[in-house]
């Protein structure tokens, strides 16, 4: 496996500024923006379960897999993917073509966040009045109006209509604020950051100290906690958490391989990776209680008057929560202008260093493979941005920005993505060379559990989760196609952009790089290769069942007789991957290799258990449909709601203290050496 470069690379000042900075990019619009509406809308307490299966199961395996094939390599993504072997670096350039995607719209959010700000300061300076107050529901209406029609102009149906040019200033700034924050380097960045991470930290300790001590906060709070348990039936929920997971954490789209790819030699990784992802889930929970806190003291104030809002009723507004339901509650409270602007100034310096980490991400990429010049690559890329933002803040853009988030960030783009990732680095890639890596430069080290889990758990959850949707997208009505046989266009065009992604991906792969970085040796293509009989057996156990799998799902028998077919064909995979698993365990030593057809044999194991338990869960959640959700109890706080909330706490305040006693206790003992003791 290839060495570390030698070539000098430009490196994080300090292990505050690289963690800072990966902070940064985790913690973003996804945590104040997307987190309490999706917990809100998809279960309350209840999706924290699948959300913390998510982080601990695939968020923080995944976190130091970056971390480490980055900091192994010292490249960015596709780069640092070639190492392995030269056909894989079109799983890195997928990541950062996906990058690319969300980089076009991820920026136009953040622009209405800067026009709010500004309506905020403007609120600030004439009295206090906000463009969007308004009372009782009628008030409600008004800010729906305010921010769908006076500021969007949102058109319905797919077609995009006009330019809103009240957006295309905040666009700009915006662009202008990623450009500035990285055009030095990334010592720059690691200097900035030490200012846009605490900030929005200390303006959410205000927001949240103020939400819970308005009267009626628990009100609002027993809408974010109270679990609707039926909803963790839905694949959906499943779903979002998961992508949630992967968005907020800035995983698979080669943001986190190439922020620890410019970490010093004598960096640690287990630690700093879970301290991060802690961190993330912490700042995603707070930003929930002050979100939800406030709109109950939104309800409380209005059922004093004659025109009562519950917060139901302004909640329901989903991705619009942000730009909608909080500024409405902000507006009936006291000071609403001074909190609107701590609000929307978090966001703006929540979001700007998550933009920034992808930019530089696909900036790093595209410098280390062509060896062009930051100075130019940046001014160009900036540009190019900007112009794919513009078809975002067209009157129907706003639709649009939906759909393909949807699709970009779900299981089709993402998860499909760390699923890749998974399995090429599981299978493919000697994966303990990579733990054995990252454990020598780790306050605590991993066992090898973790090679399991990138290599057999993770894949069999993230391929469950793609092959649900496949079979759900596939099978139900109207995904692209109405049941009148119109083209669902929104449908069409998302998945056209996330089946673009992968050939572009390849495109780019096939260009020639520059000509200095002299192509790594692989040693151990020399060495003998063992396992070949038991690999054979695997993979041919593997292709059959696949190929069974195809004619289980398309050929029509009985129902008892498929369904005792499906498990022999899950525990045939079963038996494949472990078959697999055992050949690479045996076989992948300093004086041999294992052989290609184990490694393969496994990937599509893991594939046919996959698909299996997603036949299986797809049969589960269709007889569960039947059953009634039934709405919790709204107007306080129940037992399990204060369960919860005490779980959730004890899992951040017992992680990040661990986490950071670890750190010390190895800073005294274990010899590591961090590079601010180390020095530049
Ligand atoms: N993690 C960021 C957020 O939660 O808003 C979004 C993000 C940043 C996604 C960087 C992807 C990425 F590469």
């Amino acid at each position: 496996m290839a060495e570390l470069l030698e070539e000098q690379r430009e490196s994080w000042g300090t292990r505050g500024g690289f963690i800072l900075a990966a902070i940064g990019s985790a913690v973003g619009l996804g945590n104040l923006w997307g987190f309490p509406y999706k917990l809100y809308s998809y279960g309350g307490g209840a999706f924290l379960i699948p959300y913390i299966i998510a982080l601990f199961l695939v968020g923080i395996p995944i976190m130091i897999l970056e971390f480490s094939i980055g900091h192994y390599t010292q490249r960015a993504a596709p780069d640092a993917f070639k190492r392995g072997h030269k056909r894989f670096e079109m799983v890195g350039w997928w990541g950062i073509v996906l990058a690319f995607v969300i980089i076009t719209y991820y920026p136009v959010i953040l622009a209405y966040c800067f026009s709010f700000l500004w309506y905020s300061i403007v609120g600030i300076f004439t009295g206090g009045e906000l463009p969007w107050a308004g009372e009782g529901i009628e008030g409600v209406e008004n800010a729906k109006h305010f921010f769908n029609e006076t500021y969007l102009g949102k058109t319905d149906g797919p077609s995009l209509g006009s330019i809103r040019w009240n957006i295309v200033w905040p666009l700009i700034i915006t662009w202008a604020a990623m450009y500035f924050c990285i055009f030095k380097g990334v010592k720059l960045v690691g200097k900035i950051v030490w200012l846009t991470v605490p900030l929005p930290w200390l303006m959410l300790l205000i927001l949240t100290i103020r939400g819970l001590t308005l009267e009626g906060s628990m009100q609002g709070l027993a809408y974010y906690l109270d679990p609707v348990w039926s909803e963790l039936a839905k694949p959906i929920t499943w779903r979002y958490a998961f992508g949630q997971v992967f968005f907020s954490l800035s995983l698979a789209y080669g943001v986190m391989i190439t922020y620890a790819s410019f970490l010093h030699k004598k960096s640690d990784i287990n630690n700093n990776a879970s301290i991060i992802s802690i961190a993330d889930f912490a700042t995603s929970f707070v930003a929930g209680l002050a979100v939800f806190a406030t709109l109950g003291g939104m309800a409380y104030v209005t059922q004093l008057g004659d025109n009562p809002v519950a917060v139901e009723q302004v909640a329901e507004t989903g991705p619009s929560l942000a730009f909608v339901a909080f500024p409405y509650a902000l507006a009936q409270l006291p000071y609403s202008a001074w909190f609107s602007f701590i609000f929307f100034f978090a966001l703006v310096t929540l979001g700007v260093d998550s933009a920034f980490s992808m930019t530089e991400s696909i900036l790093a990429s595209i410098v280390d493979k062509t060896g062009w010049r930051r100075c130019i690559v940046l001014p160009v890329m900036t540009v190019v941005g900007f112009l794919f933002g513009l078809i975002y803040i067209t009157q129907g853009g706003f639709n649009w920005l939906g759909t393909i988030d949807g699709f970009v960030n779900g299981t089709w783009g993402i998860a499909f993505m760390g699923l890749l990732e998974c399995v090429v680095l599981g299978w493919l890639w000697r994966i303990k060379t990579l733990r054995r890596h990252a454990n020598s430069h780790s306050d605590w080290k991993l066992g090898p559990w973790w090679d399991y889990s990138i290599r057999m758990v993770i894949p069999v959850v993230l391929g469950a989760l793609f092959f649900w949707q496949l079979f759900d997208d596939i099978f139900g009505d109207g995904f692209l196609r109405t049941p009148e046989g119109e083209w669902i266009l929104p449908n069409c065009v998302g998945l056209s952009i996330v089946a673009l992604v992968p050939v572009v991906a390849v495109v780019l792969s096939l260009i020639r790089g520059r000509k200095d970085i002299v192509e790594q040796e692989h040693p151990e293509q020399n060495l003998p290769i063992g396992g070949r009989r038991e690999g054979a057996i695997a993979f041919i156990t593997a292709s059959i069942i696949a190929v069974l799998l195809i004619l289980w799902l398309t050929v029509p028998i009985s129902e008892t007789i498929k369904q005792v077919i499906l498990w022999l064909l899950l525990l045939g995979g079963i038996f494949a991957m472990l078959l697999s698993n055992h050949v690479l365990d045996k076989h992948h030593t300093s004086t041999s290799q294992a052989s290609w057809l184990a490694r393969w044999a496994g990937i599509i194991a893991t594939m046919d258990i996959s698909a299996s338990i997603a036949i299986i869960l797809l049969g589960l959640v269709k007889a569960e449909e039947a059953e009634v959700t039934t709405a919790p109890i709204r107007d306080t706080l129940s037992g399990v709601s204060y369960i919860i909330l005490a779980v959730v706490f004890l899992i951040i305040i017992g992680g990040l203290g661990w986490c950071f006693y670890r750190a010390l206790a190895a800073g005294k003992d274990s010899g590591i050496q961090h590079p601010d003791e180390i020095g530049d």
